[in-house]
């Protein structure tokens, strides 16, 4: 029978809704393969699915499926499935004869409104979390269902599902070693399959069968439809088959997975020994899904259905491929509520009844004593990047620090987060961008080369390979040993060379035999000698290495396999790192510190380090930042960082002492800027230089009239709160001072005048303003700006108004400041200044936040003339300003500019972000605009009216934070993510960057 020669009407579906269920409404055709589903919609009702079955369906299993559906009807409230709607006689199932005279089954279900598993961008961490929770509950319900049907043969029932077997050879090389892989371990499995517990499951949890709520901002999985394959199987099974499904498309599978069997186990409790079971029986949903599709494809190659359903099957089986088996169950095992290792229990109680002492593991060194050294990421001792990669200052300082603890050996790391780790060879990609691995897993005992290492206990050895690369272990030793039934392996890392070559695989030693001797640098992975050791329960798969550091997201699991090695030594100061948890910093925050100190993001971040473009937190993650326009040259640039600490050990003080680090800072910053700007004062916060421009203003041209523009700002202080309408203007807020003057924000994008050739107008507001000075007979004593407005959303001048705007402000008699805060010090890449970029000189320039990369120090640059007069006044002191710790600072930031070539690298990088960011608007239409010079861009997000997206903006900036992407909104709509990075920003970066915005910029929310 060909079934699709018939085509069943939207007219006769309708027909039939009505003569049969007595419902009235509007049908439209959905996609089915064999089968005619039309969607109801019923005014101001869900509506409803209308099934139309090929005339040969089984009746019977219609009948049964009808009869699961009402009995989750009737026993549980909280679940939602589809809901059988009888015909007006009462049926369940019904028939009609169609236009051939056959006579077809049909049935009426209630429609759930939403959309699918596989349509939701992203599928979060918490999505799917509530997909294995709803499969969870169906199962948990039908527990207590029971029906003949059930028990049918599928060739979809898992534990069938070595049929595909005969099929392996449609595949790749590639693909059918790896399915052949999963079949023999599925095969070795079978008969424990078997006789796991059985219940009537779902059977089905695709992508394509999970109805998500439309919500875009927290969409939750609504309830599973089609139980077309409902069958009394093993209840793993469903948790498989929604784990195969779930991991489609997504970068790393098992983190993919373990929210999902979190929330499975969290309604229906998943056993201990179905665990063992739940890896290679995801991997034969797989490999079903693919191998009935390949043949499906055979019979159909235009199929784009069947096309679309077998490449994110075959590519999901190479990366669960790729997944470790034994780490797998260990992690469904943490996520099901049990201790990742089934022997962890057993180990700790054996471990902790039985003292061992380090005499026993190092009996040459003759120290009862530990001092424990902490390397963590946070640490001050490890000190500044530059210092604990050179190895011979690293050994230098412990060798001190061995004299100052003579009677101690140096130790410490279980579970500290390092950032010796943190180069990007310990980089991995997961579902949310780069992932660092940096959690170290065992203990190190620093002590000197050719030490030896005496084995704790009776072993064998199982490794013992030289493992040559930078940060390695260099000679590596693991032994495994076998105790009161106990299977454990000891690991020894950082060996002299040797030390390996001379065992051999399958060697036993017995407790006190030589395990090795500890290398040194460069033979032991370049290392400063010491051991790395580390208890494992497991050896997993690893055949010649095994990891010493972990990924921060699976440490629960690791921590299980590999507990502190000092539970055998039980040595108070080897106890596991801790760090002060955020809750305790942001308690003593909110009582002890300002109210108004406000935290970046839900989940604050505590950082600890940083080094070049990326800033690292507590744990030991990068992110890349493109906030910080204040790590100018770099965070934590060497030389900068250098300058400061050198000049600070030789003396700080006031700058009435004669020092030439004043004037050297003096002599740099007046090699940039114009001849008639020659000379500065210094001070300590871009505030302080406003602050001072303003006072300098007062007294040279004596007036206190300022012209500024509107959502300006300009810094804290009293003075400099009244010029920003940041700060002054909008609802709740004191609105502009009396002798403070703004004009309407100079934005071609969405302000007063828009488009091109706007700067005359916008300077005809600055002359407004000056005529609103005259008409209260009061003179202009400044006109104040920054070169392109940060806060006020990164506006870039109009063309010609700055010039424009001088003439009417100097021939009003009124000074010219341009505030450089934030602008200054090459950021623009075309020129130093940002003023440069207009063709002025302005009278006064402030300056602040990159001059010292992060150390408080200011300065304003004038003129002769404003100097002199304002000398005249009061004499102006300032304690830190100018200090020789300041100006040593300053100076090698500005040398570093030059030295490092950072304002090119500004004008290059920049030009080429500005170019892709471009492109990305192309894509995404709700980026309205692009602009900004150098590495000072931004873009603005609107919608088709131009209404600005704050929502959207700060979901951006909030995912890209996920995604380990620092990020900025601003402007007076904040609407506007701002794009700020230390100039050391690299092109890389910038992919990068354009990357991850592409990556979210799709997602469901930003379509809000
Ligand atoms: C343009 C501008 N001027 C002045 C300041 C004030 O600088 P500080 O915070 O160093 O006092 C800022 C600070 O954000 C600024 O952006």
């Amino acid at each position: 029978m060909n079934y699709n020669k018939l085509k069943i009407t939207v007219e006769q579906a309708e027909k039939i809704a009505f003569e049969l269920f007595n419902i009235k409404g509007e049908a439209f055709p959905l996609p089915g393969y064999i089968d005619f589903n039309f969607r109801i919609k019923v005014v101001n009702e869900d509506g409803y699915i209308l099934k139309i079955y090929r005339p040969d369906e089984n009746g019977k299993f219609l009948e049964f499926q009808q009869e699961l559906l009402q009995f989750v009807e009737k026993n549980e409230a909280n679940l939602l499935a589809p809901r059988v709607t009888l015909a007006t006689n009462g049926e369940t199932v019904s028939e009609i004869k169609d236009d051939f005279g056959n006579l077809r089954k049909v049935r009426l279900l209630t429609w759930i409104p939403g959309r699918m598993y596989y349509q939701v961008n992203p599928q979060s961490d918490k999505l799917r979390f509530g997909l294995g929770k709803q499969c969870g509950l169906l199962t948990k319900i039908l527990l207590d269902f029971e029906h003949p049907e059930a028990h049918w043969d599928s060739e979809w029932d898992l534990v069938n599902s070595l049929w595909t077997k005969d099929h392996t050879q449609l595949f790749d090389q590639e693909l059918e070693t790896i399915i052949k892989y999963f079949q023999n371990n599925f095969e070795a499995q079978r008969s424990g399959y078997k006789k796991l517990r059985k219940s009537i499951v779902h059977n089905d949890a695709n992508n394509y069968n999970m109805v998500v709520s439309e919500s875009l901002d927290d969409p939750v999985v609504r309830a599973a439809i089609d139980y077309g394959d409902v069958i009394y199987t093993q209840i793993i099974s469903d948790l498989a088959i929604t784990c195969a499904y779930a991991i489609m498309d997504q970068i790393d599978p098992l983190a993919t997975v373990l929210p999902l069997i979190n929330g499975y186990n969290s309604s229906m409790a998943i056993q201990e020994i179905e665990l063992p079971y739940l890896y290679h029986a995801t991997a034969m949903r797989l490999v079903v899904s693919a191998t009935s599709a390949l043949i499906n494809i055979k019979k159909e190659p235009e199929n784009k259905y069947l096309i679309s359903s077998l490449l994110p099957a075959q590519e999901a089986l190479k990366r669960w491929y790729a997944v470790d088996e034994d780490f797998a169950h260990y992690s469904f095992r943490e996520a099901c509520g049990f201790s990742a290792h089934p022997n962890e229990e057993k180990f700790k109680i054996w471990a902790t009844k039985n003292d061992f002492n380090l005499a026993e593991l190092f009996p040459t060194v003759n120290k009862k004593e530990v001092h424990h050294l902490d390397l963590s990421v946070s640490s001050k001792w490890i000190g500044h990047q530059r210092d604990y990669n050179d190895l011979d200052l690293f050994q230098f300082k412990i060798n001190k620090l061995k004299a100052q603890h003579p009677d101690s050996i140096l130790a410490g790391g279980y579970l500290e987060p390092r950032s010796v780790y943190s180069s990007s060879e310990y980089d991995k990609i997961g579902n949310s961008g780069k992932e660092s691995r940096t959690i170290h897993l065992g203990i190190d005992f620093w002590l000197p080369v050719q030490t030896p290492v005496k084995a704790l206990f009776d072993g064998k050895v199982v490794i013992a390979v030289n493992d040559v690369g930078d940060k390695e272990y260099g000679g590596l030793i693991i032994l495994k040993h076998l105790i009161e039934e106990i299977e454990f392996y000891t690991l020894y890392g950082h060996l002299s060379v040797a030390s390996a070559t001379n065992k051999r695989v399958g060697e036993h030693l017995k407790k006190g035999d030589c395990v090795g001797y500890l290398g040194n640098y460069p033979e032991n992975g370049n290392w400063v000698s010491h051991l790395h050791f580390q208890i494992m329960l497991s050896l997993l798969d690893y055949k010649n290495d095994y990891p010493g550091v972990a990924y921060l997201n699976q440490l629960d699991v690791w921590k299980s396999i590999c507990p502190n090695p000092n539970i055998l030594f039980k040595c108070k100061e080897l106890q596991a790192y801790k760090d002060v948890s955020n809750e305790e910093l942001i308690a003593y925050r909110k009582q002890h510190l300002g109210k108004g100190l406000s935290l970046h993001y839900n989940i604050p971040i505590k950082m600890v380090r940083g080094s070049g473009q990326y800033l690292i937190d507590r744990y030991g993650r990068k992110y890349l930042d493109t906030v910080n326009n204040v790590a100018h040259v770099g965070h934590e640039h060497p030389a900068v960082v250098k300058a400061g600490q050198d000049q600070m050990a030789l003396i700080n003080t006031n700058s009435r002492y004669l020092h030439e680090n004043i004037n050297a800072l003096a002599k740099e910053l007046i090699e940039t800027l114009p001849p008639e700007l020659n000379v500065l004062h210094f001070v300590n916060s871009g505030s302080e230089a406003n602050e001072l421009a303003i006072r300098m203003v007062k007294s040279s041209t004596g007036q206190r009239d300022i012209i500024a523009s509107e959502v300006g700002y300009h810094g804290n202080s009293n003075m400099c709160i009244d010029i920003s309408s940041y700060k002054f203007d909008g609802k709740g807020r004191p609105g502009v001072p009396e002798y403070t003057h703004t004009f309407p924000l100079p934005d071609a994008f969405r302000g007063k005048y828009r488009g091109k050739n706007t700067g005359v107008q916008y300077a005809e507001e600055v002359q407004k303003q000056i005529k609103n000075i005259h008409a209260k007979n009061r003179g202009v004593g400044a006109f104040i700006i920054e070169p392109i407005i940060s806060c006020g959303g990164q506006i870039e001048l109009p063309k010609g108004f700055l010039a424009e705007a001088y003439i009417y402000v100097r021939a009003a008699g009124g000074l010219c400041i341009s505030d450089e805060v934030q602008t200054g010090c090459g950021r623009m890449g075309k020129t130093f200044w940002g003023f440069q970029l207009h063709g002025v000189v302005p009278d006064i320039v402030t300056i602040g936040k990159p001059l010292g990369n992060g150390h408080p120090i200011a300065a304003v640059a004038c003129t002769q003339e404003v100097a002199n007069k304002f000398s005249q006044g009061t004499e102006y002191f300032n304690t830190f300003g100018g200090n020789p710790v300041s100006c040593a600072i300053g100076t090698e930031v500005l040398r570093t500019i030059k030295r490092e070539k950072l304002q090119e690298n500004a004008f290059k990088v920049g030009n080429f972000l500005k170019h892709e960011l471009k492109n990305l608007a192309l894509d995404f239409p709700i980026i309205g605009d692009v602009r900004g010079q150098g590495l000072f861009l931004g873009i603005e997000l609107v919608d088709i009216k131009m209404n600005p997206l704050p929502e959207q903006t700060d979901y951006l900036a909030n995912r890209m934070k996920d995604h380990s992407i620092l990020m900025s909104t601003d402007g007076p709509d904040r609407n506007v993510l701002k794009i700020k990075p230390p100039i050391v920003f690299t092109m890389e970066n910038a992919l990068e960057l354009i990357f991850y915005l592409r990556k979210i910029f799709a997602e469901d929310f930003m379509e809000k």
